[in-house]
């Protein structure tokens, strides 16, 4: 039987309940991971969730997930043109989303939040949600790596129609082309990944996301690992850094 919870309180918000509740543990991780669209942060997040046992919460793959409505409300559908040409989707819309959700936040599993925050509105946002339900980030990973190797991962990003897995055309390919192992569903590439969507993304990380680091390092939380090499060697290295930081808080 499979323990990954099928995140329903997150992909379908208020009352829904996830079908695998966390059981208790000595420690649950709050963490975010930031980084530049492709650098492997959906990637990092399913692993480091098997290993620390916490849950995947990305909003980019709440707004996927709504796409597939057969009438989206105007703010979903003016959200999802967004996202179509590589813009950010507004933070009024994405903080109301979050907060609909807020008990993914206090929930005693931990979270793995990925996508979100993204501009200083929203880590401000983040930020009060947080103290109202009376928990706090553990660290923010920053995910770093050059331009051209975060092309290369994006260019050759191709995702499960169905279960939406994640495979890389070179570095993690599935081992049918274009067939999805987990499920047989077909392998697609996301519509934002092509490349006009990609410079519009980088566009908007530059000037929305990347300030976020100085916000999180004025108060300590931000941990800057690099996201070169294999994503075992990229998990291992974050665990190191966890490791570390704990080690650290308890001396
Ligand atoms: P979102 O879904 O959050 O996407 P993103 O941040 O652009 O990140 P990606 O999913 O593209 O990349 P990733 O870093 O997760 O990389 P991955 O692991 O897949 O957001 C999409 C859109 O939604 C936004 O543009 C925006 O419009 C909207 N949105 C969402 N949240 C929002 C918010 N808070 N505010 C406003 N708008 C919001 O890896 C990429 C590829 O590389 C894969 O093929 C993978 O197999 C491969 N790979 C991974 N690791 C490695 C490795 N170590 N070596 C080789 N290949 C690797």
């Amino acid at each position: 039987m499979s323990t990954q919870s099928n995140r329903a309180a997150w992909f379908q918000g208020g009352e829904a309940e996830c079908d695998i509740k966390p059981g208790a543990r000595a420690r649950a991780f709050r963490l975010v991971l930031l980084g530049p669209p492709g650098v492997g942060k959906g990637t990092q997040a399913e692993l480091l969730c098997q290993s620390l046992g916490t849950c995947h919460l990305s909003t980019g793959d709440v707004f996927r997930a709504a796409s597939c409505q057969n009438e989206p409300s105007p703010a979903l559908k003016s959200a999802l043109d967004a996202m179509r040409r590589g813009e950010l989707v507004s933070d009024g819309l994405v903080v109301s989303m979050v907060q609909e959700r807020s008990g993914c936040l206090s929930c005693s599993g931990g979270f793995l939040l990925d996508g979100f925050p993204r501009t200083v509105s929203q880590a401000e946002a983040l930020d009060e949600l947080l103290e109202r339900e009376g928990v706090t980030i553990d660290a923010v990973l920053a995910y770093e790596l050059p331009l051209t190797e975060i092309v290369d991962r994006l260019s050759g990003r191709r995702t499960c129609s169905k279960c939406k897995a994640v495979y890389h055309v070179s570095a993690r390919p599935s081992l049918k082309e274009g067939v999805c192992d987990l499920c047989g569903g077909e392998l697609i590439q996301r519509e934002d990944d092509r490349p006009e969507s990609i410079r519009v993304r980088m566009r908007a990380y530059e000037e929305s996301t990347r300030p976020l680091a100085d916000y999180y390092s004025r108060n300590g939380r931000l941990v800057s690992v690099s996201a070169d090499g294999s994503p075992e060697a990229i998990l291992e290295r974050s665990l190191k850094e966890l490791q570390a930081r704990a080690t650290l808080s308890r001396s």
